[in-house]
Formats: C-alpha cells, structure tokens, sequence
C-alpha cells in the first residue's frame, strides 16, 4: 500500500473519534516526571492539537518527583503514611516551590508559538486559579498528615465558563482552605474529584515508565476490583485502578492509562480503533439488566432448546419465577437473548452461577463473558467472593474466563446432596 493510501486511511480512520470527542471534556493528569522527560515536547504538541480540534482540556499535573528533588537537595526528610506525604511545616515551603517550579515549566511549554512543529503557530489560553478548596487530611492511624489534605469542593461552574471560552484550565496539586491555609493534594484524587465535578467523558492518567505488558487494553470496573484484590498488581496500578472506578461511578465516561513510554501515545489512545493504554469502563452491552417476572417467559423460550439438547439442567417455571431476583438478562428490542443467574450461598462466601445461555445468533460477540462479568458484579456486592458452576460441556470456556476444576467437597453439603451422579458434570470455581 503507498503512503498516500495509508494516509487516506488512518485520516478515514481517525475521522469518527474527531467527530465524537469535539466539545467534550476531558480531565488529564500529568505525572510529573512526564513533564521532566524528553518526550514531553511531542506530549505539548499532542495538547494543542487536541485543544484545536475542539476538545476541552482540563490539565493537571503531579509534582511528587520534583519535590523528592528539593527536599532531598535541602537534607529534608519526610514521612508518609499509607503511601502518603506527610506534609510537615518545615517541608511545606519547599513543596509549595517545587508544586510552583513545575506548573511554571509547564505553563511555559504550553506558551510556545511551538515554531518548527506541526502545530507552528498555535496559540493555547491557559488558566489557572483558586479553582481548589482543600481541607486537611486529619489524623489518620493516629498520625497527624498536617498539610497534606483532601479536596474539600472544586468550583465546576468557574472551570466550565472557562472551558466554554476555549481556555484550558490547568491545576497544580495544590487546594487553599477558607481560613487561607495551603494543602498539598494528592494529584490522582485531584484529577479525579475534578472529572467527577465537572462530569468529564475521559479523565487520563498520563505516565512513565509504567507499562505492563500484561495489561488488558480495556478494563471493566469489575475487572478493575478483581485486579486491585491481586498481590501481584503493583501498588501504584491499584490506586490508579481504585480511582477509576471512583470515576465512572460518578459518571465519567472513561478513564485511560497511559503511558508517555511512546511519543503520541495519548494521540494514538483517544483516536485509533485498537488504542495504546489501558482504558477502564463500565459500559456493557446497553441491553444488560436485571431481569424481573415479565422477563420468565423469555428465559423460558431461550434456554428450551438447551436443554432439549442437555446442555442446560431443566428448570421448571415455577422454580424460574422462584429465582427470578437471581437472574441477568440481555434485552435486544424486547427479546430475551441471553441469560445468566447468580444463586448466592451467602453463609458459605459462595455463589451459583447458573442457567447461563447466549442464543444461537449471538454467541461469539462477548455476551457470555460480559453476563459473566455482570454476575461476578452481583456476588461482589453481597460480599461473596467465590463461584461455582456445574458443567457438562462448557468447561474450557469458564477456564478460559478464570475458573479452575475443582472436587465436590468444595460445594456447600446442601448442594453436594443435590448433585446429580448421572450427569458428571464438572465442578468449576472462581476465586474473585
Ligand atoms: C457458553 C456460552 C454462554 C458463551 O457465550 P458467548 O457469548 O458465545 O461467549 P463469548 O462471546 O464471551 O466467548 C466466545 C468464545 O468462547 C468460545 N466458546 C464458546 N463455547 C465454548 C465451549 N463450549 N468451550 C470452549 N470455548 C467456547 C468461542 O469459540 C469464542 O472463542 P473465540 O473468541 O476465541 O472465538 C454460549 O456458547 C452458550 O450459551 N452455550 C450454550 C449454553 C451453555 O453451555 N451454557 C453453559 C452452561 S454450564
């Protein structure tokens, strides 16, 4: 293919996310030793193409390097407490200069004509303010955190005035209380009480040096909780991962993890198909939802010809009515076309996932995995963190989704009562 015609495609490519991200807002943090990289230069000029293209930018930026540097270089030491700095009288001038010496560099990066770029030419509106109040943290395990604070209120209506204006806004990790006394905020909890006050669509985490590999590309909140809960997920990711969730719970639409390792990265993020980070969400199929007594016919006219063919335990209509609060549907157009229930044995941390069925004409679209995810929800909320399934034919599937075989003594005796010889299904279990 010649360049032109790769040209033509990615422009073809890129032209729907233009188009859904103009007027929307998004909230981006910037970790500081982003800022302090080589690679921020091509970062800025991401920025004002972004701000150009329509899209209101809301900046913050992290400063916990920077004031390593200076109090290190002035034999300071501080303490944290659950992995946060506790901001002492003696180090608060020295974190209020570094917080300063960051937002000047990067107020200054985003002041350049950026001559010799693609973006030559270009102004940026920056505004920043006392957009903040802070409060302090308090004592938390009987340690006094001093000047380290919280986000007490954000003055969304201010930032949204500017926002319309075509300013961006930028803010440090800095919140000033109503008797005038200076917090430093953590700049994560900044970021995403922002996005939240403002209801942004993306709030981005832009980092270095971060990347793992392992990574999904997309994360739902569920599996969000399930990978916090890993020892193996390191700390940073789990805070990151902790206000993702935050966020979307309070409606913000996305929340990207992205690491500045490649240059235009956050460009290839927000405006290719495939993405570059981690992006976390809560969006399942739209038809997902709680099924109700309307819905037993439906189930019924789904799950017959499973369990004609015995992929599916027979279940009565009576027993399905009985069991109706327990069950998930996918709804297309007032047709049932997949179904999921999850029992709970709360009293052994236990719960059934049963009756789980996508129709014919579905199947291979990520149904099964998202009812599964909506059912693993479901247990979580009651508290219970593990699941069974009994399987005759399915078994390399829930493997395939994280379950292990395991022995009948691992069910509840009620059940293991119930357990049918015949059938030797298989016993699966999901630690979640
Ligand atoms: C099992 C079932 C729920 C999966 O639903 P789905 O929406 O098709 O699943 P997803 O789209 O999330 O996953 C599809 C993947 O699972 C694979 N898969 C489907 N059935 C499988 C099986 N029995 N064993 C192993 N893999 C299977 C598909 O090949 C596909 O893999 P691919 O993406 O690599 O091509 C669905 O096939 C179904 O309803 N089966 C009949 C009822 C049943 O057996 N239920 C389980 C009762 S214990």
């Amino acid at each position: 293919m010649s360049n032109n015609q790769d040209f033509v495609q990615w422009f073809r490519g890129a032209a729907p996310y233009i188009k859904a991200h103009r007027k929307k807002t998004f909230v981006i943090l910037i970790s500081d030793d982003v800022i302090q990289c080589d690679r921020f230069i091509g970062l800025i000029h991401d920025i004002a193409l972004l701000n150009h293209l329509g899209i209101k930018l809301v900046l913050l930026h992290g400063s916990r390097h920077k004031i390593d540097q200076h109090l290190a270089s002035h034999n300071i030491t501080t303490e944290f407490n659950q992995n946060i700095r506790i901001s002492d009288a003696d180090s608060l001038p020295f974190i209020i200069q570094a917080i300063n010496e960051v937002k000047t560099h990067l107020e200054s990066q985003l002041s350049m004509g950026l001559p010799n770029t693609p973006m030559s030419g270009s102004e940026i509106s920056l505004v920043s303010g006392n957009f903040v109040t802070g409060m302090p943290l308090g004592i938390i395990d009987g340690i006094d955190m001093q000047h380290s604070g919280k986000v007490r209120s954000i003055k969304h209506q201010v930032i949204n005035d500017l926002l319309d204006a075509n300013h961006v806004v930028l803010m440090s990790n800095i919140g000033y209380s109503r008797t005038g006394e200076v917090f430093n905020l953590p700049a994560e909890e900044l970021a995403t009480e922002t996005a939240k006050a403002l209801g942004a669509d993306k709030l981005v985490f832009i980092q270095l040096n971060h990347a793992n590999s392992e990574q999904a590309d997309t994360l739902t909140t569920v599996e969000c909780r399930t990978l916090i809960q890993q020892s193996e997920t390191p700390e940073y990711l789990k805070e990151l991962l902790q206000k993702a969730i935050n966020a979307i719970q309070s409606n913000v639409s996305r929340v990207h993890i992205i690491d500045q390792q490649v240059d235009g990265g956050l460009l290839l993020e927000l405006f290719t198909r495939d993405g570059y980070g981690t992006m976390i969400t809560n969006m399942f199929y739209e038809g997902i939802r709680d099924a109700n007594i309307d819905d037993v016919g439906g189930i019924l006219r789904l799950i017959e010809p499973l369990e004609a063919n015995g992929a599916l335990v027979e279940r009565s209509r009576e027993q399905l009515e009985l069991e109706i609060a327990d069950f998930h549907v996918i709804d297309k157009d007032g047709t049932i076309i997949a179904c999921v229930a999850c029992i709970p044995e709360a009293e052994h941390d236990i719960a059934e996932i049963a009756c789980l069925a996508v129709h014919d004409d579905y199947q291979g679209s990520g149904f099964g995995k998202q009812l599964l995810q909506v059912a693993e929800h479901a247990a979580l909320e009651q508290n219970i963190h593990r699941l069974y399934i009994l399987t005759t034919r399915t078994s390399h599937w829930f493997i395939e989704n994280g379950f292990v075989e395991t022995s009948i003594s691992t069910l509840p005796e009620s059940k293991q009562a119930l357990y049918n010889m015949d059938r030797r299904s298989k016993i699966m279990l999901k630690q979640i």
